[in-house]
């Protein structure tokens, strides 16, 4: 049988450091339903938590370093608190980034001992960084008794991997692994980090697939995109591409852009719109619209802002030809990673199941899998 993350993270902890971790928390890992690169631009997204987790078993020490283990990494690993990260980003800058953001905020964190289990796959635009940053934050929370809410971790979930870290992401992935709960999206402002539980409707059911390529790259892909809509937002006199509104473009001077730029500025504001419109459509259940909206969010990724590949493409082209199938897109940064996929409830893993299959030549070399929904064995764990 199956043995969850906390479990596991708790029998690392022992058989590395020969004692009992006194705190275990986890996070989910997060698939975004719709509203992807609108959250460095002051717009709405609309995240839901996997069932996959991260956890965290924890022991403060009093060495001022971080020992850390992870089941990828069994092997034990010490640095020091305050060292500077290497070329590579490692598990555990994402582990002292946590400490490190704390201590930012005047809570000194002495030294850990710490052990990671995760069932959230990595680099899949499934927000592992984010799972692991904020179950570490959790069990930070506990060991040392702060009276942080969900929300207050988040933001420092955030601030530890845009400024600790050193990756250029937005607020979406900490807040949806810190505050999203199970068969509700959660619909973020991004600008005021107002939110609220959209209940997904019982008559729909998503799919995730990763698509098995991996975004690596996607980080100096991804600061360019954001660069681009700094400078569009720059050029159009706000300091938020999304305080420009859905009319947007047909009011403003975007022939003062360049194509490339008009097309970037079109997709954020495009899919603005498109999350007040898929929460209008979960409200009333309405599959055959949310679906329409999802498919034209992926249309909108891979011509407007360019962060799609041929073989995601391909992934959302045949999912989206199973009859049953409502809708597909890319979700998450881009460059790879996942799909997410809407049908009706008890449809899900079919429609997943042949879109897997009906692909599996052109993607044969990337080893795609369904995420959601897990499957019976792994849904007994
Ligand atoms: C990554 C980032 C998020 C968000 C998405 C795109 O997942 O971590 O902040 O920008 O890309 O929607």
């Amino acid at each position: 049988m199956n043995v969850t993350p906390d479990q596991r993270a708790r029998e690392l902890f022992e058989a590395t450091y020969g004692y009992a971790p006194l705190h275990v928390e986890s996070a989910p890992g997060r698939v975004n339903l719709i509203g992807e690169h609108t959250d460095y631009n002051g717009g709405f997204v609309l995240p839901m938590a996997l069932p996959q987790r991260t956890a965290a078993a924890l022991a403060i020490n009093q060495s001022r370093q971080v020992r850390s283990v992870s089941e990828q990494l069994p092997r034990a690993v010490a640095s020091a608190l305050d060292a500077p990260s290497g070329l590579r980003i490692t598990f555990q800058d994402y582990l002292r980034a946590a400490c490190l953001a704390l201590a930012e905020k005047g809570q000194a964190v002495p030294g850990v001992d710490i052990a990671i289990s995760s069932d959230v796959p990595i680099g899949s635009g499934l927000s592992s960084s984010a799972a692991l940053v904020v179950a570490t934050l959790r069990a930070l929370r506990s060991a040392l008794g702060l009276g942080y809410t969900d929300l207050g971790l988040a933001k420092i979930a955030h601030r530890a991997e845009h400024s600790f870290v050193g990756v250029p992401v937005g607020v979406m992935d900490p807040m949806a692994c810190s505050l999203a709960v199970p068969n509700s999206a959660l619909l973020l402002n991004t600008r005021s980090l107002e939110f609220e539980n959209v209940a997904f409707p019982p008559e729909l059911e998503l799919a995730v697939i990763d698509s098995g390529q991996r975004h690596e790259h996607a980080s100096g892909e991804y600061r360019a995109r954001r660069a681009e809509c700094e400078e569009a937002a720059a050029a159009l006199g706000v300091s938020l591409l999304c305080e420009l509104g859905e009319d947007a473009m047909e009011r403003v001077d975007v022939a003062a852009l360049s194509p490339k730029l008009r097309a970037r500025v079109l997709h954020v504001l495009s899919e603005n719109g498109r999350v007040a419109a898929a929460v209008d459509a979960l409200r009333r259940a309405d599959g055959e619209r949310l679906g329409r909206l999802l498919a034209a969010s992926h249309a909108s990724l891979r011509d407007d802002f360019q962060v799609s590949t041929p073989e995601i493409d391909a992934l959302v082209e045949t999912a989206t030809a199973v009859v049953g199938c409502l809708g597909a897109r890319i979700t998450g940064g881009g460059f790879g990673g996942s799909i997410v996929l809407l049908t009706r409830k008890g449809k899900a893993a079919d429609v997943a199941r042949e879109a897997l299959e009906k692909s599996a030549l052109r993607l044969a070399h990337l080893e795609p899998r369904v995420v959601v929904p897990l499957s019976s064995a792994e849904s007994q764990a």
